[in-house]
């Protein structure tokens, strides 16, 4: 397996050590070389440093509360309570990391609306892009020893920080990126045999020995 990819953990604990612009130039740029459907690349990324996290942890605070309070307009106000606590959690990491960088789906559709099914596949696609961007983004960050969060706990304050962001395009995830000193524990993974479902006969590529033993 590629190293990153084991070595990637989500990281919680951010030291306030800075992260150099030539290391977060090659991160988002790892993240722009993802495939994208008909090369759209749907995305954009907007880096929050500096006293704008203030602004931005306030807002996902309010958002949380709404939904906590069980306001008619938010988003999760029934029947989530007990993601409650976890998303004021993730509002307290992102309030650590150095840079949370905020992903956008450029031709994103506003949860409000409904939509025709093209245009739902076509925002599946999008998502599935944009997606492979933040893992691109989350494995250069980790081959720089860079820790990093893939969050969606920021949807408790979607239309906070939507209006915030004033950005073209609806939220995909905030990812937070910072160092760490603490080891992160690997999630146990479901086993192969347990996700994989095998259709079809496929012969085996022969190994060099089992070759050479049928040319003789
Ligand atoms: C789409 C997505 C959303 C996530 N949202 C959050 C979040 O809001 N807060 C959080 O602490 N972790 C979040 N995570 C991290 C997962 O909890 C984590 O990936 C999972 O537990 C496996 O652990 P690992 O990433 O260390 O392998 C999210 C991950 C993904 C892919």
């Amino acid at each position: 397996m590629i190293e990153e990819i084991y070595k990637r953990r989500s990281t919680r604990h951010f030291l306030q050590k800075p992260i150099a612009q030539e290391d977060l130039d090659e991160i988002l740029t790892a993240a722009t070389w993802a495939p994208s459907e008909k090369n759209e690349q749907p995305w954009k990324f907007i880096i929050i440093r500096g006293e704008e996290r203030k602004a931005m942890v306030k807002c996902l605070k309010k958002g949380i509360m709404r939904n906590r309070k069980g306001d008619e307009t938010a988003i999760f106000s029934k029947g989530y309570d007990k993601f409650i606590p976890s998303a004021i959690y993730t509002a307290r990491v992102l309030e650590q990391a150095p840079v949370i960088v905020f992903v956008v789906n450029t031709k994103g559709m506003d949860y409000r609306q409904s939509y025709p099914s093209d245009k739902y596949m076509m925002e599946l696609a999008d998502i599935q892009s944009i997606s492979a961007a933040i893992q691109n983004m989350c494995l250069e960050a980790t081959a720089r020893n860079i820790g990093s969060l893939w969050t969606c706990n920021i949807f408790f304050a979607y239309d906070e920080l939507k209006e915030w962001l004033h950005a073209d395009g609806e939220m995909v995830a905030a990812i937070a990126l910072g160092y760490t000193d603490k080891e992160i524990k690997a999630m146990p993974r479901k086993p192969l045999a347990e996700v994989v479902e095998y259709r079809g006969e496929y012969p085996q590529p022969k190994d060099e020995v089992q070759e050479a033993a049928e040319a003789e």
